[in-house]
């Protein structure tokens, strides 16, 4: 019988798993075992402290369901969401990807190009446009836009029974020229959840919950790779302090204050208003 020492005990656990059919599930659960087990022999790790990270992670179970995922949360706290991303970002160019978030609800309603989103909705009237192409530059017609964004009181419509349903959210088909545009209110900075065991790890960290203001978009298109993303407004105070490290250069742009009552006119929004100008560009498959 072997004797298991902190020098052995990781070679015997990858012994272990070795029949493991699927090569890449061997090659990936391999890795984690090793960084898993230098981990815990770096920081000495002792019986309490592993007892609290079993408790996290009880804790973040329980607190999940269908409508909230702590474990995807607890990524995204900790970067491996936006690391995920960059690794798998294309490296030809195209949009930059960002977290997707817990908020998006898939199948909202179909508006036309040129929409009024704003409705009874407080906040500051925004128009947002821009074209969706291809790499080469090539207009996209009949992309699909898919946005989602918080109220003024910093709520996603599903996690605010006030809210009407649909509020702020909508799916649209670009036109010929691959143009898309719609009023909305301007998003504003908002905290991720904080009353789970995220909550207890930021304070933990001395981390603050917020995120800067920002608009979610998913856009697909026949025979291209969709993109998920988000467009942030690059004034906001919380821009080089994402709770969820989503912010990369490409996608904070200014949320532009425009006041002359014309320009309102001309796109029917009450003056002043701000103007969020996008393009996205989507990779062939
Ligand atoms: C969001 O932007 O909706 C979000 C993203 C990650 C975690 C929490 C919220
Ligand atoms: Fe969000």
């Amino acid at each position: 019988m072997k004797n298991l020492t902190e020098g052995n005990i990781t070679d015997a656990v990858i012994k272990a798993i070795e029949g493991t059919q699927d090569a890449r599930a061997k090659e990936v659960m391999t890795s984690l075992i090793r960084h898993l087990h230098s981990f815990v022999k770096e920081v000495q790790l002792t019986q309490d402290e592993w007892e609290t990270a079993i408790d996290y992670l009880y804790n973040t179970g329980q607190i999940s369901g269908p409508t909230r995922n702590e474990f995807v949360l607890t990524s995204d706290t900790l970067g491996i969401s936006s690391l995920v991303d960059i690794i798998n970002s294309n490296p030809d160019g195209g949009t930059e990807a960002s977290v997707l978030g817990p908020f998006y609800i898939e199948g909202s309603k179909m508006v036309e190009v040129g929409a009024d989103l704003i409705g009874d909705s407080e906040g500051e009237p925004t128009v947002v446009s821009g074209t969706v192409r291809t790499l080469g530059g090539e207009p996209i017609a009949d992309a699909m836009i898919d946005l989602w964004q918080t109220a003024a009181n910093g709520l996603y419509e599903n996690q605010d029974p006030e809210q009407p349903e649909n509020n702020l959210r909508c799916r649209m088909l670009t036109n010929e020229d691959g143009y898309y545009q719609f009023s909305t209110i301007k998003p504003v900075s908002y905290k991720v959840p904080t009353d789970g065991p995220v909550g207890v790890m930021l304070n933990l960290q001395g981390r603050h919950a917020w995120r800067p203001s920002h608009l979610h978009f998913k856009v697909s298109a026949d025979g291209h790779r969709n993109v998920i993303t988000e467009v942030f407004d690059e004034a906001d105070e919380y821009i080089e302090e994402d709770a969820v490290f989503g912010v990369r250069k490409s996608l904070a742009i200014p949320y532009t204050k425009i006041s002359e009552p014309s320009e309102a006119e001309r796109f029917g929004v009450p003056s002043p208003f701000y103007r969020v100008e996008f393009d996205f560009e989507l990779e062939a498959l």
